[in-house]
């Protein structure tokens, strides 16, 4: 089992393990008259009438209610609003970063050692994985989905081959749902990437969009979250940016063993969520916050079956490929035959609808297994309405 076999100071990079985290301001003292940090005490550089750019709640605190002053470096209510939604017992198990995308890169910085270690990943999945595996001058190995049919699932027996051959493969993304497959990836899978014993390092579930996998009692079953408790191997990020509709402050989480989410802690800038980005998603993971994500969710589930049932009937559109368990749907263009996915035809028509017809989806046929393929973020019902309009008029 993991946990016996799992050695994290063998896999964290010696210059991390050492790391004595830096000891900031706030760290000591957040209340008096606070002539220790270097901030400005004259108040922000704002008109008169802006003092407060977003509304305030009620019991809103010191650093909140200032905003010339640092924010709280440790968001303790966060940590315990979101500990209580995905079922953790403990706050210790995050860590809370400027988006995922901080997260990604604090991983790769973390476990991998530039021009040494590698990262593992699956395509057709999230670029931002190479990307800042790049930035990191760290190496990637990767291993397709099975992409037969649609089916965008991992090749176990494969993924083992590789992490067998290559010790210095640290970190194991996968994203589940996938971006852009739209598919969740079995659970007996994953687990036999953690349980995997010739495998030192770290595995990253990627669940930015696993709020979209819901019963209809609202459960997401489907979430990884809870198994930080079990496997010291595991971290899974995700998001405020999808289901909770705040992509644009910017608050990612990461969930994994304690001592991991400390390292992390240590690791990062020491004021990276700011109080404006605070004080909403403290908002965002309060009752009422989560009852309105939540019906927003149903909403988005039910325009995603009417959307994927009107493109089916349109003309040139071919299948609906993957799970459908996220936020968007990956749709075929085909040819004018109308018997291949075309990605001539498909860059066409996404060139024509962002460039003329006013609604912009995202091309995706150069990806593996998305042959002639359009990623459609499922839209308000009056969006979607156009977008379909619009591919009636292109295609019929
Ligand atoms: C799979 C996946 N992970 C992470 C992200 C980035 O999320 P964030 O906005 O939290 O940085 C995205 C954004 O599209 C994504 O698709």
């Amino acid at each position: 089992m993991a946990r016996d076999r799992f050695d994290l100071q063998a896999v964290v990079r010696p210059n991390i393990w050492a790391l004595k985290p830096y000891r900031c301001a706030r760290d000591d003292y957040s209340t008096g008259i606070l002539l220790d940090a270097n901030e400005n005490s004259f108040g922000p550089a704002l008109p008169l009438t802006h003092q407060s750019p977003i509304t305030l709640p009620t019991d809103a605190s010191y650093s909140d209610s200032h905003l010339e002053r640092y924010p709280d470096p440790h968001q303790a209510e966060i940590k315990t609003s979101l500990a209580s939604l995905r079922g953790l017992s403990s706050t210790s198990h995050f860590f809370l970063g400027v988006g995922s995308d901080e997260s990604i890169d604090l991983v790769i910085r973390v476990f991998c050692q530039p021009g040494k270690d590698k990262i593992l990943i699956c395509p057709p999945t999230y670029g931002m994985y190479g990307v800042c595996a790049q930035v990191n001058d760290v190496e990637v190995v990767k291993v397709s989905l099975d992409v037969e049919g649609g089916r965008f699932q991992l090749q176990t027996e494969l993924v083992k081959k590789a992490l067998a051959a290559d010790p210095s493969i640290k970190v194991v993304f996968i994203c589940s749902p996938g971006n852009p497959t739209g598919t969740l990836i079995n659970h007996d899978d994953i687990r036999t990437i953690l349980n995997f014993e010739e495998y030192k390092g770290v595995v990253v579930v990627d669940e930015a969009y696993i709020d979209f996998c819901v019963t209809e009692a609202g459960q997401s079953p489907a979430s990884t979250a809870k198994w930080v408790e079990e496997y010291p191997n595991l971290i899974v990020c995700q998001t405020l940016s999808k289901s909770f509709g705040l992509a644009g402050i910017r608050l990612g989480v990461s969930i994994s063993s304690p001592q991991i989410a400390q390292i992390f802690n240590n690791t990062k800038a020491p004021y990276n969520i700011s109080s404006p980005s605070s004080i909403i998603a403290r908002s965002a993971l309060s009752p009422s916050g989560i009852s309105q994500m939540q019906s927003h969710v149903s909403r988005i589930l039910s325009e995603r079956s009417r959307l994927i049932t009107s493109l089916k009937s349109l003309p040139s559109i071919g299948r609906i490929l993957g799970g459908n368990d996220a936020n968007f749907v990956l749709a075929e263009v085909l040819d004018k035959e109308g018997g291949k996915a075309c990605n001539e035809r498909a860059f066409g028509v996404y060139k024509e609808l962002a460039e003329k017809l006013g609604v912009v989806v995202r091309y995706r046929g150069t990806e593996l297994g998305c042959e002639g393929c359009l990623r459609i973020t499922v839209g308000t019902e009056e969006e979607n309405g156009r977008l379909l309009e619009r591919l009636r008029g292109l295609l019929g």
